[in-house]
């Protein structure tokens, strides 16, 4: 099996702002309440034309130059996200046309917030038995156009953006463990439930605003926590390491206090957690993309340092990864 690694990293924010101020003239919340329960202060949302690959694209072309690959080199191409350009053609297809990536094969991921994870480790796995060489993982959400902008429970937390990674065959470090879980047994507590076979779009699902995420948000929290610790000590397991080895820790970035907590039951401390949150709320498969292209270019994380990614979400499903920088 081949060793596989991570060799370039690229985002892409759309323009505009949305702030806990904004949202105070759009529902009964306060800039209080959501700094103070969720960490976040502002989110990115797209203007009117942009759909989901064209984030993706802006973060792909960035993450393919930082590797020094064309799009033509591209084997493979997965596009996590729950926030399509269509039910299909999927929206790595749509990737692949914008970028004349004409020799890759592509297919999106749904796993929702840990999408990112999933996609990079089903990459992993085509690469690491040597039927693809380079590939592009991209966790792509325009999460504002599935979001009930009445529902003060959800709007305040989601926001809109893409990041972007490029796996190929590396002769040291990389990627050093995988873990990935689900549970669908738990599936009522996080679903976008119009639209799909389901419940399929009719006036009436509209009018009952199915076509919208629901939450619920505090039975979540409780089991973000505790996933999210569990995967984080099955990843390093797997690897072979320990707590006391994480340089940092680049999470699912849906609430500070989720993250805190977590990094409490790790015994890690706080400054090992990278945190974009206030920035960009949570924007679900993108999240973990975009903190980790933050972090390489920040600097937060250095060559050789022991990285763990870490997600968790509707599904459920979890995952995290440790990687050798
Ligand atoms: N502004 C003001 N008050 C509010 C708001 C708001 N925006 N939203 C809810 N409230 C009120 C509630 O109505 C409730 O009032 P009550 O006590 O009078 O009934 C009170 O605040 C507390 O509500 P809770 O839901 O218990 O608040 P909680 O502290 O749990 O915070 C939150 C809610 C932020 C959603 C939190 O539960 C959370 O982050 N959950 C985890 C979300 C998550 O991890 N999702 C998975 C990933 S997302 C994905 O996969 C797409």
């Amino acid at each position: 099996m081949r060793k596989v690694g991570i060799v370039g990293v690229g985002e892409y924010l759309p323009d505009k702002i949305l702030s806990n101020l904004d949202l105070e003239k759009m529902v009964d919340t306060s800039d209080e309440w959501i700094t103070t329960r969720t960490g976040i202060k502002t989110r990115r949302l797209v203007s009117p034309n942009q759909a989901a690959s064209d984030l993706a694209v802006n973060a792909a072309r960035q993450a393919l130059r930082e590797a020094g690959i064309l799009a033509a080199d591209v084997d493979l191409i997965i596009v996590a996200t729950i926030s399509p350009d269509m039910q299909f053609p999927s929206t790595a297809c749509f990737v692949q046309r914008t970028l004349g990536a004409r020799n890759a094969v592509c297919f999106d991921v749904s796993a929702a917030c840990a999408g990112f994870v999933y996609a990079l480790v089903v990459a992993q796995q085509f690469i690491a038995c040597s039927t693809y060489k380079n590939a592009l993982v991209i966790g792509s959400e325009v999460l504002s156009s599935i979001t009930d902008w009445q529902d003060r429970n959800t709007c305040i937390l989601f926001g809109d953006g893409a990041g972007a990674a490029v796996l190929a065959p590396v002769t040291s470090g990389g990627i050093l463990s995988t873990y990935l879980g689900s549970d669908g047994l738990l599936s009522d507590l996080l679903m976008l439930p119009g639209g799909g076979s389901r419940n399929p779009t009719t006036h009436q699902s509209i009018d009952k605003r199915l076509h919208y995420i629901k939450m619920r948000g505090n039975e979540l929290f409780k089991l973000a926590v505790k996933i999210m610790t569990d995967a984080a000590q099955e990843a390093l397991r797997r690897a072979g390491l320990e707590c006391k080895d994480i340089d940092c820790v680049i999470p699912h970035q849906a609430n500070t206090r989720i993250l805190l907590n977590m990094a409490k039951r790790l015994g890690l401390p706080a400054e090992k957690i990278y945190l974009n949150i206030d920035k960009y709320g949570n924007m679900s498969s993108a999240s973990t993309a975009i903190a980790l292209c933050e972090a390489a270019k920040s600097n937060h994380i250095k060559r050789g340092n022991i990285v763990l990614l870490d997600a968790f979400g509707g599904g459920l499903v979890w995952g995290a990864c440790v990687i050798k920088w």
